[in-house]
């Protein structure tokens, strides 16, 4: 199989005392969409944060395109082509759309036209790569971001990240606050960014935007990598069990099926 274009071998991640990472072992291919799951305070972000330049693990290796490589801020995993988009992250919302997509854009790299800003330009290909990503009804680079829908906002940022070249798309729970319609806008730029050739991670707690885009699945469980399994492996419950902590779950269900049957099919008392 081809190299892994993100592989993390043996991660372990504290803070001083607090061990959050254990051992984590995960690969994501080109033109694959990994999708991290777990409980809240499982460890996600914390995953991401190490490929992203924001922690340092511990111990272990990340490797990119199999070589090793230790990053010292954000900026270099960025300049590396590792995006990183979150929630409202990366956008203002008194900024216009073209202004917006062109933000941290060195005008030294290549970007001649940009040494003064060029407004018309700017919208122009800021408009371009968002429609090329099927969103449509943004067709006008001088429209403020505050004016956008949560879904547009994310799919912006999503197309900006494939235009300057991201090979690595990573989302921190980009579907969180969205209704059903603006959700299914961010999973089919997902696709699309897969189609391109992009490895992503994709972080969610909805089974469903989870079963509709990935590919791979790996599971946090306090730290741990509980579970890593591929499409079609595991059924909905399986997944959904998994996501909620799995095994606690199911010592509950058993805990209340006993106590009903003993107590003339009374639910337990809540535990404090
Ligand atoms: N800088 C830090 N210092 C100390 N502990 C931290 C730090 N960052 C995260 N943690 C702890 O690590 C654990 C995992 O946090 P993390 O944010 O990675 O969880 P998560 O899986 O993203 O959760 P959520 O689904 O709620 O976003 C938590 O217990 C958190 O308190
Ligand atoms: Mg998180």
């Amino acid at each position: 199989m081809a190299t892994p274009i993100i592989e993390l071998e043996n991660v372990d991640k504290s803070f001083g005392p607090i061990d959050v990472l254990h051992n984590i072992n995960l690969r994501v291919h080109a033109g694959e969409v990994l999708c991290l799951l777990g409980d809240n305070g499982a460890g996600k972000s914390t995953l991401i944060k190490t490929l992203a330049g924001v922690h340092k693990p511990t111990s272990g290796t990340v490797k990119f395109d199999g070589k090793p490589v230790e990053f010292s801020s954000p900026k270099e995993a960025q300049e590396m082509g590792i995006a990183t988009v979150h929630q409202f992250g990366g956008t203002f919302p008194l900024m216009s759309i073209g202004r917006s997509f062109f933000v941290g854009v060195e005008p030294t790299k290549g970007w001649g036209p940009f040494k003064r800003y060029d407004r018309k330009k700017a919208n122009e290909i800021a408009v371009k790569a968002v429609q090329d990503f099927g969103i449509t009804r943004i067709d006008d680079g001088d429209r403020l971001i505050g004016g956008l829908s949560g879904g547009e906002r994310q799919s912006l940022a999503i197309a900006r990240a494939v235009h300057f070249g991201a090979r690595v798309l990573i989302l921190d729970e980009p579907t969180a606050a969205l209704g059903v319609k603006q959700a299914s806008h961010v999973l089919r730029i997902v696709l699309e960014a897969r189609k391109r050739g992009l490895a992503v991670i994709f972080i969610t707690h909805q089974v469903m935007h989870a079963m509709t885009v990935g590919d791979h699945f790996g599971v946090l469980i306090k730290g741990a990598l509980a579970a890593d399994f591929r499409k079609g492996e595991k059924s909905r419950e399986e997944i959904t069990d998994l996501m909620a902590g799995g095994e606690a779950l199911a010592d509950l269900g058993e805990e209340v099926e006993e106590y009903m049957a003993s107590h003339d099919g009374h639910a337990p008392p809540a535990k404090h």
